[in-house]
């Protein structure tokens, strides 16, 4: 077997918030290519993308991600990876456009060039006519498409989406699919979380299954289908996370920050 450098390479990954030890000993590999991570509410999706991401730092456990470390290493996987998450990373003030030439400016683009990528993203997220206006006048999911277009623009080795179509209507959902499909097949890798099945059936080469603190199955939609004799993913993801379901503080995609404001209000 020949192996290229592994995309996501984590062994014994430890993560705790106080007592609750969202991630034990998380252990994975992925080659390049396009990867889902499906989990309940609450089962540490984001957790994970937020270590991987260089956002947060592990309690334990060996991570690299494109062969680098994402606390030693920060600044230069920086370069290479982007992010997105429910929350817009957008300046409020600057209008759509004003945003994406920021964000071209910050990954070394040309104006021209910005504006030409930029240009065909807004189109696709229907955006083109609110591009003239302040972002502080969109919706949350103009808000949203535009993150995520502000995220594509810099075409890195490694995209983290974390439920990138999560309240998306269906034409902007299918809209990303494409996005996504495409640039995977122009060579980019994309690590996105979902809670939809058959999102990650659709677009990922491998699908881990996270529940309970770990990696509870890894492989192709067809492969976790045949070992569990499940008909369809759905099965195989019920089967999967049957037992105590993680209801425990079931929050979805916040800011770490809001997490924690909330843990120090609950805890108190
Ligand atoms: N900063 C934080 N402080 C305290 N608890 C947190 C924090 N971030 C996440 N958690 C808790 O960790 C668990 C996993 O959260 P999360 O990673 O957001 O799960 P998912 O993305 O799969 O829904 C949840 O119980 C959540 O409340
Ligand atoms: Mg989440």
């Amino acid at each position: 077997m020949s192996y290229t450098e592994p995309l996501l390479d984590v062994s014994r990954l430890s993560k705790s918030f106080g007592t609750h030890r969202v991630l034990d000993q998380v252990t994975f590999r992925l080659p390049p290519g396009l990867h889902a991570l499906l989990g309940p509410n609450g089962a540490g999706k984001t957790t994970l993308v937020n270590i991987l991401s260089t956002l947060i730092r592990a309690d334990a456990g060996r991570v690299r991600v494109l062969g680098l470390d994402p606390q030693a290493d920060q600044r230069r996987l920086r370069s290479l990876i982007s992010v997105t998450g429910q929350y817009a990373a957008v300046d409020q003030r600057l209008t759509g456009t004003e945003n994406m030439l920021m964000m071209g400016q910050l990954f070394g683009l040309s104006r021209a060039e910005t504006r030409r990528r930029g240009g065909r993203l807004l189109e696709r997220f229907d955006l083109t006519t609110a591009a003239a206006r302040p972002v502080s006048t969109y919706s949350g999911g103009m808000r949203r498409k535009l993150d995520l277009a502000l995220c594509l623009i810099a075409a890195p080795q490694l995209i983290f989406l974390d439920e990138p179509t999560t309240g998306l209507d269906t034409r902007s959902r299918l809209a990303l699919w494409d996005e996504i499909t495409a640039l995977a097949r122009a060579g980019t890798s994309i690590f996105l979380t979902t809670q939809y099945l058959e999102e990650a059936e659709a677009l990922a080469d491998r699908i881990l299954v996270l529940h309970d603190g770990g990696i509870v199955a890894e492989g192709t939609a067809v492969e976790l289908k045949e070992r569990l004799g499940a008909a369809t993913l759905e099965d195989v993801f019920l089967a999967l996370t049957e037992t105590s379901a993680t209801e425990t503080g079931a929050t979805p995609n916040t800011t770490p920050a809001e997490k924690t404001s909330e843990k120090a209000g609950s805890a108190a």
